[in-house]
């Protein structure tokens, strides 16, 4: 959606930002919604004169009056622009075409109501295909507000059950703003690329432009001889024209499937493709000459035909139902991908692998991206919502399906057990703010495109996965996948509203003669915001629910159907649903034995239990980590820090579930320990806190660096991710030998010049910790080797780890680069100046700077992530005074965007401060006693 940052598709797009803590410490995986802001205000359309005969004038909403129905349509495109320059050509960006779109009348009616959005309507013209006669048009009318009508008043009638033509010429500008048709330049030429989703179609020819308005398309394009020219479908003819004396290419597509106009999709290019195997479709895979040249496309052409596969067999819909399918890798694409029937789209990161240069978890992104734009071709494409309000059963679902998809192709990866991490953890966060929403939207509640576009977020695609993925769980996936079959099978080419999913579920379940009422269970789950916290009495078996939230009381009296699956030491697992507050023995501890809620976190709630429980979990890891769940290890430390900072259980309760880390070597539970200790570091990593924090974490950490310390340096990586924690963790708190190690690799680097062998997973790492301990030597050497390198993911990796060093005066001078296009581009200036507000030695000298040059800063930058990242680790009264003298010694309208973000930044250091206050001396005390006793020890 749009503009700069187009949202979504995938994941919203996430966007991974890497974050250091404190010396280049603990790396953070961030997801962050980026969503674009439509600013013209809706303006309310004339309402209708009840009076007259015929409905006049635009509908009294923002939605199509649907008094005609689309079937088909006719369109022909032509890009003008050059996609190769020379020195004698202008470039044109211009962009004309004409479409005529088949419809039927289902109410009569004297107005034809559809959408377009900046383009020049340049001819209208009627036909009544009946009676085969023209019918006159005495108006035309497009409405500059954000319905985006265009109104065509006829002179005469269109009459129920009629069928009529609607044909239109139009011309249009290829932008680079990312969407509709628009450009996109890069080194070596221009593309023109489309993107549609949600409501862009309108802004490339007039059409219905609502999910729910389904038609077949016959595309046509007309491009610059030799280049590429892609849509929906297979080509089925090329040919060579003059047109106003100028020889063009006109290549035509086969008519489509019964398909939404936010699906389409027109790219033109001299890109290059490499082929995937597949039975019957004919899949390619496009990218710039070089990139193919160099094999970057190959990871992505050989996983896609299997993914594609495992669908078609999981799903049998009578298998993916075109003929091909293109996948197109874009220089200039702010979303991540986008699923354009049998035309996806992606950002070049998420499917350009380079081996040797990219990391794994670059290649995890990848095959993670096409997994989720190939379930869309099911969920979404072949089914689709009937309107935005239920977007979630797009997202929800190719984010879920997403995970079977990539753990069918790289099932070593384990990948269906990082949800937790990726999506659970992340989304329970923003789910326990006051601010939330239910899942499920009123269709009257989304109407204009913002409204629409706001709903692309975490909520939509994060906890969408979650609750199928515990819906899944609960009939059982053989269950759930027989539902989902029958609903794909009943609902193919058209559209649905959540009901219809419950509905077939449901049919499953009653013949697999279970007593499950779908629909009952999840109305809790998809129409109240939030989720529930499980409270477990286990010496009575009591077991309630209670409506979670982060910072206060709920003023609502949720209640969840929740199924929990539950496990008591040395017994097989159990599920136990609960409705109100019960004594149920399934809860009840005998013997003096554990009990354990919410296995693998397949719920979505998180647990609490009475304090004994709690001290027998915490023993039971102490003595064998196995006997509890890898996932579950990962919660109890979440859902602890969590309940703690929603004052349900004390901080040191929370502590005390790390403390069994130094014998856990598993990502997942550590992965959940240092984001949740993460803000305990911002916090206290300035006060004498830290020194007795730093201590107790060398003690935790030493066994995990010791497990991976082999294959640190010799540059392998047995396993994904938490080599890099051990490094990270072990050099940032000053275990010698991982400082020592750091240096090593990248004294060896800067002596050997011409090859770097630190492996690409551990290069942030390792760059960062040499630059941390080292001086200006590695900095310069870093720096160079920055401005030199070539590849995006390496000069990001560099540009990070050069905010890691711990001398004040590179900092500064790190900053003034900020500040020199030349140096740092502007788009990477307010991450860079993040970083160094990260880093503990750079975080006030990088507040000093944004306020010294605010008056260049405020034209230039994106004030409100500027803003955000450097008072992350505001919690003094000091600071807060600062932030009160800054807002006062600049007016509201010098401030302009950062308004927003200061009154975030005002309220969320006063929450630090309080939070402060309350628990530092606990904490103080607690990490003095566990780091007296490493002494002992
Ligand atoms: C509505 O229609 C009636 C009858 O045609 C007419 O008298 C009246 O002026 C119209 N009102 C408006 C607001 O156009
Ligand atoms: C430059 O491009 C134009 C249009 O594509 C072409 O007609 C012309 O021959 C080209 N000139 C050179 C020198 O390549
Ligand atoms: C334009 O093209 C001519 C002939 O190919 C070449 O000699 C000249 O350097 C080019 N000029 C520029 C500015 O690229
Ligand atoms: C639509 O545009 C194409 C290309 O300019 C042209 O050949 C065609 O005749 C136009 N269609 C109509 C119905 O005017
Ligand atoms: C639309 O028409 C106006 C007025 O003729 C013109 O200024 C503008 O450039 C046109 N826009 C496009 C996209 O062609
Ligand atoms: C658990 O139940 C027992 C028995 O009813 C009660 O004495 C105890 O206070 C309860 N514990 C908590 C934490 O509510
Ligand atoms: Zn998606």
């Amino acid at each position: 959606m749009a503009t700069g940052v187009y949202i979504s598709k995938f994941l919203a797009i996430a966007i991974v930002v890497l974050t250091v803590s404190s010396i280049g410490g603990i790396i953070t995986m961030i997801i962050v919604y980026e969503n674009e802001r439509i600013k013209t205000q809706p303006t309310a359309p004339p309402t209708t004169n009840s009076t007259t005969p015929y409905p006049a004038g635009p509908p009294p909403n923002m939605r199509l009056p649907g008094n005609l129905i689309p079937e088909s349509y006719d369109i022909v495109l032509q890009p003008h622009l050059y996609i190769v320059m020379n020195n004698t050509t202008n470039q044109s960006l211009v962009f004309t075409g004409n479409s005529t779109v088949y419809f039927r009348c289902v109410e009569n009616t004297k107005t034809i109501v559809l959408h377009s959005k900046e383009q020049n309507v340049t001819a209208v013209k009627v036909t009544d295909l009946d009676k085969e006669k023209i019918i006159k048009v005495d108006n035309t009318i497009l409405y500059s507000n954000e319905s985006n009508f265009l109104e065509i008043v006829l002179d005469s009638v269109l009459v129920k059950d009629g069928n009529y033509s609607l044909f239109t010429a139009f011309e249009g500008e290829l932008l680079d703003d990312l969407a509709g048709f628009y450009m996109s330049s890069y080194k070596k030429g221009f593309i023109a690329t489309s993107q549609m989703q949600p409501t862009d179609a309108r802004k490339v020819f007039p059409c219905f432009d609502e999910p729910a308005m389904k038609a077949t398309f016959r595309v046509s394009l007309i491009h610059r001889p030799g280049t590429t020219a892609l849509a929906n479908g297979k080509v089925i003819g090329t040919t060579l024209e003059v047109i106003d004396g100028e020889t063009w290419e006109v290549t035509r597509f086969q008519t489509t499937k019964k398909m939404s106009t936010y699906l389409l999709a027109f790219t033109v290019s001299d890109f290059h493709s490499i082929g995937s195997t597949h039975e019957r479709v004919d899949i390619k895979t496009y990218a710039r000459p070089e990139a193919i040249k160099a094999g970057q496309a190959k990871y992505a052409a050989s996983i896609t035909g299997n993914i594609l596969a495992f669908y078609e067999s999981t799903f049998s819909t009578d298998a993916y139902f075109i003929s091909t399918l293109d996948q197109i890798a874009l220089p200039d694409f702010s979303a991540g991908a986008m699923e354009n029937w049998g035309l996806v789209t992606y950002r070049e990161t998420a499917l350009l692998y380079e081996e040797g240069v990219s990391s794994t978890s670059n290649k995890e992104w990848i095959a993670t991206v096409i997994a989720h734009e190939l379930a869309h071709q099911w969920f979404g494409n072949l089914v689709t919502m009937k309107w935005w309000n239920d977007l979630w059963l797009n997202e929800g679902f190719a984010t879920y399906i997403s995970y079977m998809g990539v753990d069918h192709i790289e099932p070593t990866w384990n990948i269906k057990d990082l949800i937790v991490l990726n999506d659970i953890q992340t989304v329970f966060q923003v789910d326990s703010l006051a601010s939330s929403h239910p899942l499920s939207s009123k269709e009257d509640d989304v109407q204009t495109s913002s409204d629409i576009t706001q709903l692309f977020d975490s909520i939509t695609y994060s906890k969408g996965a979650a609750v199928l993925r515990m819906l899944a769980d609960y009939l059982d996936e053989r269950v759930f996948l027989n539902g989902l079959r029958k609903y794909l099978q009943a609902f193919q080419y058209s559209n649905t509203v959540h009901k219809d999913l419950w509905e077939y579920l449901q049919e499953a379940v009653d013949e697999d003669s279970s007593h499950i009422k779908v629909a009952e269970v999840m109305d809790t789950w998809t129409k109240q915001m939030g989720y529930p916290v499980i409270t477990i009495n286990t010496t009575n078996g009591a077991v309630s629910q209670e409506h979670f939230l982060q910072n206060q009381t709920s003023d609502y009296d949720f209640e969840w159907h929740v199924p929990i699956r539950v496990m008591k030491e040395g017994e097989p697992i159990k599920i136990a649903t609960l409705d109100k507050k019960v004594l149920m023995p399934d809860f009840l501890s005998e013997d003096g034995k554990w009990v354990l809620a919410n296995i693998n976190c397949m719920g979505y709630f998180r647990v609490n239990y009475d304090p004994v429980n709690w001290d027998r979990l915490l023993s039971q890891l102490e003595m064998n980590i196995h006997e509890i769940p890898i996932i579950n290890r990962g919660q109890l430390i979440d859902d602890a820090f969590n309940l703690a900072r929603a004052k349900h259980i004390n901080v040191t309760l929370a502590l005390r579930t790390t403390k069994y880390l130094w014998n856990d070597t598993e990502y997942i539970p550590w992965e959940s320990a240092l984001r949740n200790l993460d803000y305990f570091i911002l916090m206290f990593d300035r006060s004498e806190v830290y020194g007795p924090m730093q201590a107790y974490l060398r003690k935790q950490v030493g066994g995990l660096y010791q497990h991976f310390e082999n294959f640190t340096m010799f540059s392998t990586v047995p396993e994904q991710y938490n080599q890099i924690n051990a490094i990270s963790v072990a050099c940032s708190n000053d275990i010698p030998e991982c400082q020592e190690m750091a240096r090593m690799l990248f004294d060896n680097w800067m002596t050997n010049k011409t090859s770097n062998r630190i492996h690409p997973n551990l290069k942030a790492t390792i760059y960062c910790q040499a630059i941390a301990a080292g001086g200006e030597k590695e900095w310069e050497f870093a720096w160079g080797k920055f401005e030199n390198a070539t590849t995006a993911t390496e000069k990001d990796k560099l540009r990070y780890a050069l905010s890691c060093t711990r001398k004040i005066w590179l900092l500064n001078r790190y900053l003034e680069y900020t500040l020199n296009p030349d140096k740092i581009r502007k788009m990477d200036a307010v991450s860079t100046i993040s970083y160094i507000a990260r880093n503990v030695a750079g975080q006030a000298i990088a507040w000093n700077f944004v306020r010294a040059n605010w008056n260049y800063i405020k034209g230039i930058m994106s004030l409100g992530n500027l803003i955000d990242g450097v008072t992350q680790r505001f919690s003094t009264d000091f600071e807060l005074e600062e932030l009160w003298q800054f807002l006062t010694d600049h007016d509201v309208e010098e401030l302009h965007l950062a308004i927003r973000a200061l009154e975030q930044a005002t309220e969320r250091t006063e929450a630090n401060i309080k939070w402060v206050k309350e628990n530092k001396q606990t904490v103080l005390e607690w990490f003095k006693n566990e780091s007296r006793r490493e002494q002992l020890n």
